[in-house]
């Protein structure tokens, strides 16, 4: 007890106010400086480590917030977020550095979810691209442009499987698949963490979010409940989140969510068990947006003080914005509620993260106005987001009309999504300009010349037709329509769950009026998910997803339509034909009865109104080219403990023109002791073949990708039989056998 009242004071009289912390030098190893450090700290300096708040800009959650300056001062404040820009950051930063007995510098985070200045797709989108090494290359421009305005860290990547499209955030995850999310995930955190060197500041730290299964709320509301069982939550959705631990992310966020009555964010389970205790995670978990405070209204406390001291004992590092950590931690510990390793460890945690990004050697080392100007917005940047956003677009249906002939088209670009530029850029459009963003008008436009009309016909929203008649006259007057409908960047990502997921407003009868005109119809559908085609897509020649495409989606997209890039992008997610089916995921269990035992019988699991098909199926997208499949070999019919099973197919691209193919293995257990998924992802390759072209494509599978949580809770595969299935989605044909033993 006297020691733990005098060291402060020891520490104050030796230091002197104002003085700087004594840190070990850069050769020194990390462990050791964080360790001499939080000798020289007192309680309420380590738990001002812990405490993140917002500046007053781009808040994303209801909040009161006065001035902080005293508390940075006072050395409690650990992290900031929404602070942006190379002299804003500098600014505070110096603030904190300046101002503080101990000059501890700030980690800046903010939302940079799919770009900072150059948008990419939407996180979805850019999934649907399959495509490994351009999404690993996106968050490395994402991270640069960041870094360059003076940014630490990012909340990202959103790791979150969802099987419900009426969940506005389904944007910003990657689909439904768990071996798709995982491997998407390790790509996100490669591409914002690099090798973790940070050594040349142009990478920020990655923060796996919702930790977890918060893309499970009941019946797709945003912040709802989630019931899952320990096995689905372990074979389904913590999956991504364990591969980003294994490719190193540095920082998790807790999900809003309540899991099994406990909130995400004071689960020992999740954050002590599972994070720390089974996977050897050694970064720190930072709250979603004041959700230790909104344990008060999830009912499990009754007090901040409640929540401060069930969330950080339960593991929960910092805390963002609940105001529950700041007044209330140093009291727990000083009460013994706490014990000060606990505390140790978590400002240790942050504290190695601010060591790793080098801000004791230069506080301001991110925040850099020359890079900033010569960074953001980059033409190198520009190009990697046109590529990417190309191959994250989706071709669902095409009887030939796409893609576009030649220069001499008249082409009626009609709809709300034609030139909506921010809209384009979807949600958490960081700091994107107006200005810089090229819609799909002017893309067009630059083709086409006076070829191109264009007519708004009308909004998403409301009942307002009066734009309708220009719009079908447009129509009439051209060879071609392209309907660019969808959702605008209001309509998904947070807080933007729908009942019904039809075209909003008049939409629909946009189109129909529009086919009075007679002339082929494009739909190009630019959304944060599916949304419901069932009266749709019988009105349309062809339809293109081209999602949310970013900051250069009009240029992307106007090369999908027209060809000068063969469209490759495949769906991330089963696109259901109605709300009434949701949630749908294709690796879905048999049941007991799947099909009627004798024609016409009922009692099988099945809608009276629908068929129990998507509207198109996981994995699914079209090009100009044709492919096919044939001669699938497996090395041996028997795999044993150890062994590797080579799978050999041969894709030939059948058409008149290169294209790429995403080649999709899939795998059945055909008997477990649990009842096991009707099919599975396994693998998948992206490859390009010319006209006429073949290859082989090969897959290896070994026991440990067959595993699963069996019923005594144990991870491992089962003996037994299994097929395997190699085709363009999760409806592959070909098919054959192996066993386990
Ligand atoms: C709330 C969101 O759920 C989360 O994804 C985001 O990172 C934080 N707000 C910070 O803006």
């Amino acid at each position: 007890m006297f020691s733990r009242l005098l060291a402060p004071v020891l520490l104050f009289l030796s230091l002197g106010f104002g003085a700087r912390a004594d840190v070990l030098p850069p050769s020194a190893p990390v462990e050791e400086r964080v360790r001499h450090l939080l000798a020289q700290m007192t309680v309420e300096e380590k738990v001002g480590q812990l405490v993140q708040y917002s500046s007053r800009d781009d808040m994303t959650g209801p909040a009161e917030q006065s001035s902080i300056t005293p508390q940075l001062q006072s050395g409690g404040v650990g992290s900031m977020l929404n602070v942006v820009g190379a002299a804003e950051t500098r600014r505070w930063q110096k603030i904190a550095v300046e101002g503080s007995r101990l000059r501890i510098p700030l980690l800046f985070a903010y939302d940079v979810i799919h770009g900072y200045r150059t948008i990419f797709p939407i996180p979805l989108a850019s999934a649907a691209s399959w495509d490994l090494a351009r999404i690993e290359e996106a968050e490395r421009i994402a991270a640069r442009e960041a870094a360059a305005a003076g940014l630490h860290w990012t909340f990202a990547p959103m790791v979150d499987i969802a099987r419900d499209p009426r969940w506005g955030r389904i944007a910003e995850g990657a689909g439904e698949d768990p071996f798709l999310g995982s491997a998407i995930a390790r790509a996100r955190v490669r591409g914002f963490q690099g090798d973790g060197s940070f050594a040349d500041a142009e990478r920020i730290l990655a923060c796996a979010k919702h930790f977890a299964a918060y893309g499970a709320a009941q019946a797709g509301r945003d912040y709802f409940t989630t019931d899952v069982t320990e096995r689905v939550l372990r074979d389904v959705y913590l999956p991504p989140f364990q591969a980003a631990v294994d490719a190193g992310v540095a920082t998790f966020m807790s999900g809003f969510n309540d899991i099994d009555g406990t909130p995400c964010s004071a689960s020992p389970f999740l954050l002590d068990r599972v994070l720390r205790g089974e996977w050897g995670f050694k970064g720190f978990v930072v709250s979603d947006w004041a959700s230790v405070g909104e344990m008060l209204l999830h009912g499990n406390i009754a007090d901040l003080r409640e929540g401060a001291l069930k969330a950080f004992l339960a593991g929960l590092d910092m805390d963002m914005q609940s105001d529950a950590f700041g007044p209330h931690l140093a009291a727990l510990v000083r009460e013994g509620r706490i014990p000060e390793s606990r505390l140790d460890a978590a400002a240790g945690a942050i504290l190695t993260a601010k060591f790793r990004l080098g801000l004791f050697e230069d506080p301001h080392r991110y925040s850099d106005e020359t890079r900033e100007k010569t960074l953001l917005g980059h033409p190198d940047h520009l190009a990697a987001a046109r590529d990417l956003a190309r191959r994250s677009a989706v071709l669902l249906k095409n009887n030939g009309v796409l893609p576009l002939a030649g220069s001499g088209l008249k082409v009626a670009l009609v709809g709300p999504l034609a030139d909506a530029p921010l809209s384009q850029v979807g949600t958490w459009r960081a700091r994107a300009r107006k200005e810089d963003t090229v819609t799909v008008r002017a893309a067009l436009r630059q083709l086409y010349g006076d070829g191109l009309r264009y007519a708004f016909g009308c909004d998403v929203r409301g009942d307002d037709t009066t734009g309708f008649a220009a719009a079908v006259e447009t129509a009439q007057a051209s060879d071609i329509v392209i309907a660019a409908l969808g959702e605008d960047a209001s309509q998904s990502g947070e807080s933007t769950s729908r009942t019904s997921l039809d075209l909003s407003g008049p939409q629909l009868a946009l189109l129909r009026a529009l086919k009075t005109a007679g002339k082929p119809i494009v739909l190009l559908l630019m959304a944060g998910r599916p949304l419901m085609l069932e009266p749709v897509a019988p009105l349309a020649d062809a339809i293109l997803m081209g999602w949310h495409p970013g900051t250069m989606g009009g240029p992307a997209l106007a090369d999908v339509l027209t060809g000068a890039y063969n469209p490759s992008g495949r769906l991330p997610l089963s696109w259901p034909r109605s709300v009434g089916q949701i949630p749908y995921f294709h690796a879905h269990k048999n049941t007991g009865r799947p099909a009627p035992l004798r024609e016409g019988d009922p009692y099988y699991s099945r809608y009276i109104d629908s068929p129990n098909t998507p509207q198109f199926p996981f994995g699914f997208g079209l090009s100009y080219t044709t492919f096919a499949y044939d001669q699938l070999r497996l090395s041996s019919p028997v795999l044993r403990d150890g062994g590797v099973l080579t799978i050999t197919v041969r894709v030939a691209n059948t058409g008149a023109r290169t294209g790429e193919e995403v080649v999709q293995l899939y795998v059945r257990d055909r008997v477990g002791t649990l009842t096991r998924p009707v099919r599975e992802l396994k693998g998948f390759r992206k490859i390009e073949l010319a006209a006429g072209e073949a290859r082989e494509v090969e897959f290896a599978l070994g026991p440990a990708d067959l595993a699963f949580w069996r019923g005594d809770m144990t991870f491992g595969a089962e003996p037994g039989d299994f097929d395997v299935f190699v085709g363009p989605d999760a409806t592959a044909k070909l098919t054959a056998s192996f066993r386990l033993e």
